[in-house]
């Protein structure tokens, strides 16, 4: 067996940490690294009923692994489990962990571990790592933006901003606080700090699990973020008084397709934990240049029948033709609304989906707007393509992110958390042909090239990865 560096990557088990995680694993990998990607038990039954088992068996020197996140088998790991996750992984699966490292380094297969790439909220590896003398660095999948709100999270405990006193401070206007004390973010109001602070119980799970991670973070010194100077350039550099390295080397998909020479023998290895209908392809081929709306929630979210319902009749009352993906567990209750009669009143200018190829989706010529909760990725998959964004951001960081695209970026467009059909309807409009909108395609064409710029060699995250490289190779950097 040849010596090679090998990393074992360790994301949250969620789809928007996977997808970055594999990426950064796929990019080590086409530099030399031998691979060992981690998904938990039940993300990894999940996979291999949604594809041909054998894109599971990764390529020569990548190989999927599982450790157990300690829940059962039945609970469904969506977004109102995410406590429960946060309790049982950082001792279930800490311990699935250090059997699995322990294995690795003891197989005649495989080079011995020589360095762990954790998401940034899995930080109980750390520990693991330290135990076999194993360097390890923290992947940060959120933006900038909202990795700083986290990072302040001592301070509103310290401050006395959390926990809230009582329920109504959820309601009383308690939310438009304005902290004025918060680095490179000034005007920044509680109301657009991640929500976990939004709790009146103060051993709350998420709000302590978060401020946790960040805590064990800035005891490494270094991080990963999958973002780019040139974007997030005022709160990085508030940001570097905090941490030696901050590699950012973002937008991932784009830093790929400049690094990625053999992008073919690595195209089997995906990890979409739903099956893509790949059939809207086509229906967007027949459609015009920049005439459709894509309406995608990402993986997590969930929201009432009511909501659903407003931007149902907002999309079709707006005339202009949609691809709307609802993931099967999106509604939290019926999806009646979705009924023959709204088919009918639609006919074609609508396709409705279970779950899609975002990425190809979002690139095509097609798509003039993406209507999004605002997860990370799917706005630098959305900033990548040059597309403007109607945010209807839902929980963690996504009100941060909506907040820097509507109001530093220029290419969102907020809708109230209380959804209404005419709203959407009106800021469809706008997104679409409305002298605003056009205003945000400009800017979002612009910002499109700069990111390009960056992850060109020669670009800032270009660069970045290659320091990160010397970093997890134990060179000086
Ligand atoms: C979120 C966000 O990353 C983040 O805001 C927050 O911290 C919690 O987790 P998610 O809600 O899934 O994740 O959103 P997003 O970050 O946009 O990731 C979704 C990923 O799934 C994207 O890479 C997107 O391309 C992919 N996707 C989504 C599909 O491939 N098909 C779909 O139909 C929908």
């Amino acid at each position: 067996m040849e010596w090679k560096p090998h990393a074992v990557c360790i994301p949250l088990p969620a789809q928007g940490h996977i997808n970055p995680m594999l990426k950064l694993a796929k990019l080590l990998h086409s530099t030399g690294f031998h691979i060992t990607f981690v998904h938990t038990e039940f993300n990894y039954e999940r996979l291999v009923k949604t594809r041909d088992e054998a894109s599971m068996k990764g390529v020569e020197d990548f190989q999927f692994v599982t450790v157990s996140d300690g829940l059962p088998e039945s609970n469904p790991r969506g977004i109102l489990d995410l406590p429960a996750l946060c309790v049982s992984m950082p001792t279930h699966c800490k311990n699935s962990f250090r059997k699995l490292i322990e294995k690795l380094n003891s197989s005649p297969d495989v080079p011995p571990v020589t360095c762990v790439v954790s998401d940034g909220v899995m930080s109980f590896t750390l520990e693991v790592a330290r135990d076999f003398n194993i360097p390890e660095i923290l992947f940060f999948t959120p933006s900038a933006c909202g990795m700083w709100g986290y990072l302040h999270f001592d301070q509103l405990l310290q401050k006395g901003y959390f926990p809230f006193k009582d329920e109504s401070w959820l309601s009383n206007g308690y939310l438009d606080t304005i902290i004025d004390w918060i680095p490179a973010m000034k005007g920044i109001r509680l109301k657009d700090l991640p929500t976990f602070i939004r709790t009146t119980n103060k051993d709350d799970t998420m709000f302590n699990y978060n401020l946790e991670s960040v805590n064990n973070a800035l005891k490494t010194g270094s991080i990963i973020l999958n973002t780019f100077d040139d974007l997030e350039q005022e709160v990085l550099g508030a940001m570097k008084s905090k941490f030696h390295n901050i590699y950012t080397i973002g937008p991932l998909s784009l830093l790929s397709e400049q690094i990625i020479s053999c992008e073919a023998k690595l195209k089997s290895i995906e990890a979409s934990l739903w099956k893509e209908d790949e059939k809207c392809l086509e229906w967007l081929d027949k459609r015009d240049a920049r005439s459709v709306v894509y309406v995608n929630y990402g993986s997590l979210i969930i929201m009432t029948p009511k909501q659903l319902r407003e931007f149902a009749w907002g999309l079709a009352n707006s005339r202009y033709s949609f691809l709307w993906v609802i993931r099967p567990n999106l509604v939290n209750g019926g999806t009646e609304i979705i009924s023959q009669d709204f088919l009918d009143e639609i006919k074609d200018r609508g396709l409705i989906l279970d779950w899609c190829p975002q990425e190809k989706v979002v690139g095509h010529p097609s798509i003039g707007g993406f209507l999004t909760h605002c997860g990370w990725n799917s706005i630098l998959e959305s900033i990548s393509h040059g597309v403007p964004m109607i945010c209807w951001p839902f929980f963690a960081e996504q009100q941060m992110n909506s907040l820097y695209l509507c109001t530093k970026w220029g290419i969102g467009m907020e809708i109230d958390t209380d959804v209404k059909r005419e709203e959407v309807e009106g800021l469809v409009r706008e997104l679409m042909d409305g002298k605003m909108g056009k205003e945000m395609r400009e800017k979002a064409m612009e910002l499109k090239k700069r990111a390009q710029r960056a992850t060109k060699q020669g670009g800032s995250s270009y660069i970045n990865f290659d320091l990160l490289l010397q970093h997890l190779k134990g060179e000086p950097v």
